[in-house]
């Protein structure tokens, strides 16, 4: 079913997938590094990464509502949610050693916060407007400080955000671990502690 769906999409892996089909006995694929998708950054030609577009089937680490930490964001009356999550290897990888690895993709999707639909008539919840999409990745070949960050419009592949934005300056200075806010991510908080690998 998998090797349907990638012949479909891609030409080029079919010629591939042809040859594993043609072998005389069964190619096994440990599970560790079997070609999925979703388990490391992908990019163009141009050096732009490609949307993961499969982000929401990835492990949920959070959701944060109204969080203010930067000017640019919130403006008043404007209310949102932001929701985080992992590539589900890189996740295996956080919660046996207290730290991601190398080819790791975070997702940060922020999303409207409504209070009136439906029967709902105290608190919030999400709406299906996708208002932002910025991606924390680490990829030690391609980026001289281990991680870059990308902000998504729709799904065209994203351009690396300039090391000079603020968004390296304060996750470096305030992110948990390894530039990353695991102090707002309940199920890694406890690992990171006791593994000692938090920041500071
Ligand atoms: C003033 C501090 C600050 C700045 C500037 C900032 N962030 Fe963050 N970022 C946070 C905090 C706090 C969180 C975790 C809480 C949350 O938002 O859910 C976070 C989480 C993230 C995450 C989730 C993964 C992770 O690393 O923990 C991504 C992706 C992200 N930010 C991208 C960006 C991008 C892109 C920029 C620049 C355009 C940026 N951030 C600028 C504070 C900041």
């Amino acid at each position: 079913m998998k090797r349907h769906g990638i012949a479909l999409f891609a030409p080029a892996l079919f010629v591939l997938a042809g040859a594993v089909t043609n072998a005389d006995t069964p190619v096994s694929v440990p599970a560790a590094v079997s070609a999925s998708p979703t388990t490391g950054p992908a990019y163009t030609a141009e050096g732009r990464l490609k949307l993961p577009e499969d982000y929401r089937e990835w492990v949920f680490l959070s959701a944060g509502l109204d969080m203010s930490y930067r000017d640019m964001g919130a403006t008043p009356g404007h209310s949102m949610f932001d929701n985080v999550f992992a590539e589900p290897t890189a996740y295996r990888e956080f919660v046996r050693t207290g730290t991601w690895p190398d080819r790791t993709t975070l997702v940060l999707e922020i999303r409207g916060a409504a209070e009136k639909g439906s029967i709902n008539t105290q608190g919030k919840f999400q709406t299906g407007d996708v208002m932002g999409l910025e991606l924390h990745v680490k990829d030690t070949k391609r980026f001289p400080g281990g991680w870059a960050f990308f902000a998504f419009k729709g799904s065209e592949p994203a351009q690396q955000i300039p090391t000079s934005a603020d968004c390296y300056s304060c996750h470096q200075q305030h992110a948990a671990v390894d530039t990353t806010f695991v102090q707002f991510y309940p199920t890694l908080l406890g690992i990171a502690t006791r593994k000692g690998t938090l920041s500071h």
